[in-house]
């Protein structure tokens, strides 16, 4: 089995996301591409890697995440107010406290307030308490804010995207024939919390990926592609009987202390076999 190397990728995402696929964006851009005729949607947009790597020209992204789905939408009106915002802030701690603590007072401050506490926050994980206040700790990363050219840059790339807050179960529905979906959810196993990312404070379930398969699998029937990450686990596997699946293993890099990273499989199922697929990974893909 070929291990994936992390890969120059063309189009950096402003956020820095748990669980973010950056690593993957330039392989599956260009498998998604050659099947796309319609719209391409992404109903678990985070910080929307493969959607960037792709550009698709028709696109609906989606989020359950309010506060993401927020921020992209001024962000792309207002770029530079945002980032001028942000640079009232510094990366320390005494700063992320009082952002973090702080309420915003219009679009502008709560666009900046979320890209301020994604840049400087531990791993780029968005947790909420029971009360919905954000509460990752500072990550002290030492990371640049934000410039400018790149908030931008990244942020036109979104102008034509219908963006919106809702459960992934209502995006994947309005899928039809010839088009995509990618389908990146947080990773869970059957029977555990899984112990890999905690992204809120309402985990995504095992019942969540029974339904998740169940709408893939309905707009497979529809007539259209559907491509969904996970871990590559049995009981994951089990879901998607008749798809294709693409294993690839790599170092997990939520952590930053390298002794504590560890090498994981993960895999991308297909609905169907892809029409463009390097060669070197075709002994990769499986029918399952
Ligand atoms: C693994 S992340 C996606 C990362 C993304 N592919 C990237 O490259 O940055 C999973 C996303 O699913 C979202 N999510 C969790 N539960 C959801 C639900 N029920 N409906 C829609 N989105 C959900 C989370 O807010 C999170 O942004």
């Amino acid at each position: 089995m070929t291990t994936l190397k992390k890969t120059a990728c063309v189009q950096v995402p402003f956020l820095k996301w748990a669980g973010g696929k950056r690593w993957l964006s330039p392989l599956l851009s260009k498998v998604l591409v050659a099947e796309l005729k319609g719209i391409y949607f992404e109903p678990f947009l985070g910080a929307g890697s493969v959607f960037l790597e792709l550009k698709p020209k028709y696109s609906k992204l989606s989020d359950i995440n309010e506060d993401l789905i927020h921020f992209l939408t001024v962000v792309r009106i207002y770029p530079e107010e945002v980032v001028r915002a942000v640079w009232r802030w510094t990366n320390t701690a005494e700063c992320y406290s009082k952002v973090r603590n702080s309420v915003p007072r219009s679009d502008i401050e709560r666009a900046a307030r979320f890209l301020f506490l994604n840049r400087t926050c531990w791993g780029g994980i968005y947790r909420t308490n029971r009360n919905g206040q954000f509460n990752v700790p500072f990550g002290n990363s030492g990371r640049k804010l934000c410039s400018l050219h790149h908030v931008v840059e990244v942020s036109s790339i979104f102008t034509n995207a219908e963006l919106i807050a809702q459960d992934f179960i209502i995006s994947i529905r309005e899928a039809q024939k010839g088009d995509v979906i990618y389908a990146d959810p947080p990773y869970t196993v059957k029977g555990e919390n899984n112990g890999f990312i905690r992204y809120n404070e309402k985990l995504f379930s095992w019942n969540d990926q029974e339904k998740l398969a169940h709408e893939c699998e309905a707009a497979k029937q529809r007539g259209a592609f559907v491509a969904v990450s996970g871990l590559y686990h049995k009981d994951l596997l089990s879901l998607y009987n008749s798809w294709w699946a693409l294993k690839m293993s790599r170092q997990t890099s939520v952590s930053r202390d390298v002794s504590s990273r560890r090498k994981v499989s993960e895999v991308v199922f297909f609905s169907k076999k892809p029409k463009s697929l390097p060669i070197e990974l075709e002994k990769q893909l499986k029918y399952i």
